[in-house]
């Protein structure tokens, strides 16, 4: 099963790349989760241009194309998501009748370093998925709080409960994919 990971930090010591970190080596065996890691070179979206997208765009959408699921790892920034993140998903939305997110399932999680972890950044990540028509994961949550006192300095996530919250919920991704799968099969052949 190949995941792509999308993170929505641009920073070097970005705790939302640890997390995203720790949880491509707590994957399942089964699982694979690449990353994304072109989402700083996107230039801000213009419609004008959405009829012949950038190369950085068109890698993004095939990369999506290519996965049987996606996962979002992301800070919260003002109470919703980073404008690098809410750019890349305007971008691959388009052109309007080319949404490469349609029918995609999704994991999501975030890392804070504040008391609420991303939650709303979360909430609000799930609203756009709904006009995308990504399926989300949605249990259990994966949210880090505190960020700063949950790594160690290589970057290992110290909580257990953080650590197995994130096994069920790329176990979680992994099955809804495989539903999913299934339903689609079953629609096509009646
Ligand atoms: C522009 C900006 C807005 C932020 N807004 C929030 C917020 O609404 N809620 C929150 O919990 N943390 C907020 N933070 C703090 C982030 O949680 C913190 O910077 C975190 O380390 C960002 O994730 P990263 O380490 O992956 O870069 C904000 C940070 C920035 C730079």
């Amino acid at each position: 099963m190949k995941v792509l990971g999308i993170v929505g930090s641009l920073r070097k010591n970005s705790y939302n790349m640890m997390l995203f970190k720790n949880a491509q080596s707590l994957a399942p065996e089964y699982m694979k989760i690449e990353l994304f890691e072109r989402l700083g070179e996107f230039p801000l979206f213009n419609q004008d241009l959405e009829s012949d997208l950038p190369e950085v765009v068109r890698d993004f959408k095939r990369r999506i194309r290519e996965a049987d699921a996606l996962l979002f790892v992301t800070p919260e920034y003002n109470y919703s998501v980073p404008g690098v993140l809410k750019n890349a998903i305007d971008w691959a939305s388009r052109p309007y009748n080319d949404n490469v997110f349609d029918g995609k399932v999704a994991g999501i999680m975030s890392a804070s370093i504040g008391m609420i972890g991303g939650e709303r950044a979360q909430l609000h990540l799930r609203q756009i998925f709904t006009f995308l028509n990504i399926t989300a994961v949605n249990r259990p949550e994966v949210i880090i709080t505190f960020a700063s006192k949950r790594f160690d300095e290589k970057g290992v996530l110290l909580d257990d409960d953080a650590k197995k919250f994130i096994k069920e919920h790329l176990e979680n991704l992994a099955s809804l994919a495989k539903s999913l799968r299934k339903i689609n099969s079953v629609v096509e052949e009646s």
